[in-house]
């Protein structure tokens, strides 16, 4: 695992777009894996500046995001569907035609996410799945407890996703606890992994999922499996870890064989 300990959230915004970015330019017909909420979205906005600028084009990429709420349709302000189409794709070069986002709306959920691995094997697996992470450590909607080997399935939100997640809806307003979530398993298929976290309140999520024992009681430990992970945090989400030093050591002798790479 890469941990990337940078000053701030900023930073770690761009570090992350710049990996899209090299992703996209080594392959330009990527599929990405694509997450929602806070975390990703200065991510998704220093995406959007660098394809106005010309720099980057996403019109052969395709897209899969990792969960949607079942019952919410795409019109609906609080599904992800939604807020792809007018946070994200709306402001890149990318045909919405290639861009997966599990339906809320399905008259078959277990059907719905068999079809939906199906969709990610037929477009040739994920080159670059990127990922938030709870404050229980979940990853996409794998709530503590999940399989590590779990598929694309229907899960219960934990309280404490649904509490976190309240903020978004509107007092009173109908907020699923069912969700349409890639499993652990098939985000740990992606041939690469790019997770972010900023603020203090991600840390002890941070630091069991880097330096915690890998378990299914925190899902993102399931990343110490994977072969290329990079986690990128900030000073505040890095709070907890204890080997700090030797995250900072390793990164910059990283960056000088990058550095001497291109040289
Ligand atoms: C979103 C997702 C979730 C979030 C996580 C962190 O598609 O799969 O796992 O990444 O809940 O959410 P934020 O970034 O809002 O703190």
């Amino acid at each position: 695992m890469r941990v990337v300990i940078l000053p701030e959230s900023e930073a770690v915004a761009a570090f992350a777009s710049q990996q899209i970015v090299d992703q996209v330019h080594r392959k330009p017909s990527s599929v990405l894996g694509l997450a929602t909420g806070s975390s990703p979205l200065a991510t998704y906005d220093a995406l959007s500046r660098t394809c106005r600028q010309g720099a980057v084009s996403f019109s052969d990429v395709s897209t899969f995001n990792l969960d949607e709420y079942l019952g919410l349709g795409p019109d609906h302000p609080q599904s992800y569907r939604y807020f792809m189409n007018h946070r994200v794709f709306s402001g890149l070069d990318i045909d919405l035609a290639e861009t997966h986002v599990p339906d809320g709306l399905c008259d078959e959920p277990f059907r719905a996410c068999e079809a939906y691995e199906n969709s990610i094997a037929e477009a040739g697996g994920i080159d670059l799945q990127l990922l938030g992470i709870g404050r229980n450590g979940h990853i996409g909607f794998n709530e503590p407890s999940s399989s590590l080997g779990s598929r694309t399935r229907v899960k219960t939100l934990s309280r404490d996703t649904v509490a976190a997640n309240r903020r978004f809806f509107d007092e009173g307003e109908f907020q699923p606890t069912l969700a349409l979530t890639m499993g652990i398993g098939t985000i740990l298929d992606a041939r690469k992994i790019v997770l972010l976290a900023t603020g203090e309140a991600k840390s002890a999520a941070v630091k069991a999922m880097v330096e915690g024992p890998l378990t299914a009681r925190c899902p993102a430990s399931a990343l110490q499996w994977h072969p290329d992970t990079t986690v990128i945090v900030d000073e505040p989400a890095a709070r907890l870890l204890e080997d700090v030093q030797y995250y900072l050591r390793s990164e910059e002798g990283m960056q000088q064989l990058l550095f001497d790479d291109d040289g």
